[in-house]
């Protein structure tokens, strides 16, 4: 009990704790409470042990009740493996050049929608980027139901957060055998989408066309990797724990954008500069590096998913007990100052010189669990950034640190309030400073 109100306390500002842990006692921590331990982990070839090296002794712990509206076994919940290598071969394979180029378009629409949606005044960033997040995944994932609106899926987002806060409850297997509210809701509102999904898995087994959606890829492509889905249900489960893994990290970091450019005029101007002498996607070098840096700076997921000890191990020679918890701390990694330079900056320029940060950079994780998004969804974060800045400046109002937001522990429903000006006609009246970039204290 105790254990459980000290879990819950300490999600209240997880990135703190861990930041503390890091800097009073290193690169590998073991913290007890009653009943748990946990192993903390802050070094690049350490996570790599655990996440890759011993992947079969320290599976992701994903509670299947978190997720509400998705049951099946998918891929996001398998353990590495060879099941798991079989359905990640298949579902990458959706990235062909044709359907890369249907994203791409999708993403430069949708972005130009977005622009569309906001007026001068105040806007509820939050609603507006979930919008954006949902009707471009809807497209790209499901191939239809944007139309339904992020009201489809919200409640599940939702429920997820709700329920990871049960999961470090007392009681909480008890309590989740009861009719919650939250899951209620969430298994209501997304019927609707079921519709369309259901239709698109039709489509794709009736039509000789090539599907453009990832769902109608997984119907098509299934037995070439010699995949068996159990049924369309499970197929449906696949498409949704995409949707709803990737609305939030979306909405968290375009969220904060605006509070890192008010701060950087001169990233600001740059970035200004770029989108009023081109719309393509693959020539906003400098927008993308704005979203590179906040996914830097502020990585959707602190901590990834913890991996559970299934047997005795060791990382880096310390004895991993079985039972324990291990947590890959990505926001403590993403600053420390041996692997960034000035690493509590908002610098973005660092991702123009060429150099890779590699295993330093993983808010998508690494290998073999990695983000299946990783390289889609920065493009849909850029092409949104791209529209909006085309035509108008946000800036967020508050002193303080924006509310969180994103699939993290008190992001509930709350907005996060920027105010929208129109930018002048052909992008700014006075030249931007050639520079980019200025050391600063960042907050954590
Ligand atoms: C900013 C947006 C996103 C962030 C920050 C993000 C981050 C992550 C993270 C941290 C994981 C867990 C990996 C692990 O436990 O080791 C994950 C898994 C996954 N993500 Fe994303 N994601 C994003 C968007 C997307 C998008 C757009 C898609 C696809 C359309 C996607 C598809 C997946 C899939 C399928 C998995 C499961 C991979 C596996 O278990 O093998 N994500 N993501």
């Amino acid at each position: 009990m105790l254990g459980k109100l000290a879990a819950l306390r300490r999600m209240t500002n997880v990135v703190g704790f861990f930041n503390e842990l890091h800097g009073t006692y290193g690169d590998i921590v073991r913290f007890d409470v009653p009943g748990r331990t946990h192993i903390a982990v802050f070094e690049a070839d350490l996570v790599r042990q655990v996440l890759e090296a011993q992947a079969d002794a320290l599976p992701p712990l994903n509670p299947v009740s978190s997720f509400e509206v998705v049951q099946a076994e998918v891929l996001a919940r398998k353990p590495p493996g060879e099941d798991h290598a079989r359905l990640q071969e298949l579902v990458a394979s959706a990235y062909t050049p044709e359907r890369i180029a249907f994203q791409d378009q999708v993403a430069a629409e949708e972005g130009e929608r977005l622009a569309d949606s906001l007026n001068p005044g105040a806007v509820d960033l939050r609603a507006s980027a979930e919008e954006f997040a949902y009707r471009t995944l809807a497209r790209i994932v499901i191939g239809g139901g944007e139309e339904l609106g992020r009201e489809v899926v919200s409640p599940s987002l939702l429920a997820i957060k709700f329920n990871f806060i049960l999961f470090a409850m007392p009681g909480y297997r008890f309590v989740k055998r009861l009719p919650l509210p939250h899951d209620l809701k969430a298994r209501k509102a997304i019927r609707p989408l079921d519709e369309v999904t259901y239709r698109e898995i039709d489509r794709a087994r009736r039509s000789d066309a090539v599907p453009v959606s990832m769902v109608g890829h997984l119907v098509r492509a299934a037995s070439r990797f010699d995949w068996r889905f159990d049924d369309d249900r499970h197929i449906r489960d696949e498409a949704y724990a995409i949707l709803l893994g990737a609305v939030d990290g979306i909405v968290h970091t375009l969220s904060l954008a605006p509070y890192y450019l008010g701060r950087h005029p001169e990233v600001q101007a740059l970035l200004e500069e770029e989108v009023d002498r081109t719309t393509d996607l693959s020539r906003l070098r400098n927008t993308r590096a704005v979203v590179m840096e906040l996914l830097r700076v502020q990585p959707p997921a602190t901590i990834l998913v913890p991996r559970v000890a299934v047997r005795d191990c060791t990382i880096g020679g310390y004895l991993i007990p079985k039972g324990a918890f291990v947590d890959v701390g990505i926001h403590t990694i993403h600053r420390r100052p041996d692997y960034w330079q000035e690493p509590d900056s908002f610098r973005p320029e660092r991702w123009l010189d060429g150099t890779r940060p590699g295993c330093h950079f993983m808010p998508f994780s690494l290998p073999p669990k990695q983000c299946q998004g990783a390289d889609l969804a920065p493009k849909l974060m850029t092409a949104a950034l791209a529209a909006v800045a085309r035509r108008w400046r946000l800036e967020y109002g508050g002193a303080e640190f924006p509310p969180p937001v994103g699939l993290r522990p008190g992001s509930f429903s709350g907005g996060v309030t920027a105010s929208v000006t129109a930018r002048p006609a052909n992008g700014r009246a006075t030249p931007p400073e050639p520079h980019f970039g200025q050391p600063e204290d960042q907050p954590e």
